[in-house]
């Protein structure tokens, strides 16, 4: 895996600054799974705006996401919050110098919402386009919590989908460390909570039981804890289920707590072996799941004592939002220019890898 060397390409890389001193604005637009998205961010650094409408409400029922209702709850939210984040950046006149979307990985249908609108507005605008990958945007949520991040960093990216941690040797330039052989750890904390009852989305409901239960009530397994920087977390799954119709008395709150900690105590493990392991100074989080209590703490309390910078984006940065994608846009046109129109969209899109089209 490897990315394109960003500052001053001087052969595809676009000016990203604007010739009459204003901010560079980038419009960036996320509809990759069930948040639809928008944000303004100046200059890849400030966020000017973001707004996200969750369509929690619309999915709950089902227990997990319906790509069908995600797709079509884009369409009818997408065109609001894009007003909306023009408004609240104070763009009444839409000044506009890109417009980015992402093209995957995601949900194909839910991604085509997004990716059209953002054409289509980029095309009206007569300004450049900008296609994102999914996962370098929520790395890139950590330059908006800390511009000057120091190199090497290892990212710990923890989503619904993904779950893996990324040597970034600098912008743009990856090299992946690890990932999951099955489950990523949010689908874990989604299918744990629905067992235990907890509704959807899983990971904020058990991060909000998990506070009154007693993380050391069940010891549950920490698989491939002690070597490798990869994941598995379909067993411990399977554990907290097994225990939970073994011992039907068991609190909730326990067992919630209990997977937590151990779904955590794996991700930090693997984390400071990669720190240590690369010599990285900082270590960033990124995805749905950093906005977990406790595994920001724990990485809080790990980088501290291992004396290396912690990146903790806050957790409106860690889930799904517009301005990561801005963020990671304003980086990618700077580095390669803008993205063709022909660019389809990339449900299973690897970080690193170009855009198909
Ligand atoms: O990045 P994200 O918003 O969407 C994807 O790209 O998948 O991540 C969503 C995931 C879901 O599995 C959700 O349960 C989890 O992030 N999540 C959390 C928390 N907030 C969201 N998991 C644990 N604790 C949380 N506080
Ligand atoms: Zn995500």
């Amino acid at each position: 895996m490897s990315g394109d060397p960003v500052s001053g390409d001087p052969v595809n890389g676009a000016r990203v600054t604007r010739t009459d001193g204003a901010p560079f604005l980038v419009l960036g637009i996320e509809t990759s799974c069930d948040e639809t998205a928008a944000a303004v961010v100046a200059d890849g650094a400030t966020v000017l705006s973001s707004v996200v409408s969750s369509q929690v409400d619309l999915h709950a029922r089902y227990g997990g996401v319906v790509p069908e209702i995600a797709s079509r709850a884009h369409v009818r939210l997408l065109t609001p919050a894009v007003a909306e984040a023009l408004v609240e950046a104070g763009l009444e006149d839409a000044r506009i110098d890109a417009v980015a979307a992402t093209v995957g990985p995601g949900l194909a249908s839910a991604l085509l919402v997004g990716v059209s609108v953002a054409k289509s507005l980029a095309l009206v605008w007569d300004v450049p386009f900008v296609g994102v990958n999914h996962m370098e945007g929520h790395l890139y949520a950590c330059f908006l919590h800390e511009p000057d991040l120091e190199f090497p960093a290892v990212a710990l990216l923890v989503s619904g989908g993904h779950t893996m941690l990324v040597l970034m040797e600098g912008h743009g330039r990856y090299r992946s460390l690890g990932s999951t052989v099955d489950d990523a750890v949010g689908e874990a904390f989604d299918k744990v909570a629905r067992f235990l009852g907890l509704g959807y989305p899983g990971g904020p409901a058990i991060d909000r039981i998990a506070t009154v239960g007693n993380p050391e009530a069940v010891a549950f397994p920490r698989a491939m804890e002690r070597e490798g920087y990869d994941f598995s977390f379909s067993g411990l799954k399977t554990s907290v289920t097994r225990y939970a119709k073994a011992h039907p008395d068991a609190e909730v709150a326990d067992l919630a707590a209990s997977f937590q900690h151990a779904a955590v105590e794996v991700l930090i493990t693997k984390a400071r072996r990669a720190v240590a392991d690369t010599g990285a100074r900082s270590l960033c989080i990124g995805g749905g799941v950093a906005a977990n209590s406790v595994l920001r703490r724990r990485v809080a309390e790990a980088c501290a004592e291992d004396g290396v910078a912690a990146v903790i984006p806050s957790p409106e940065l860690c889930t799904d939002n517009g301005a990561m994608v801005a963020a990671a846009a304003w980086r990618r046109l700077r580095a390669d220019g803008p993205t063709t129109l022909e660019v389809g969209v990339a449900p299973s899109l690897a970080l690193g890898h170009p855009l198909p089209g």
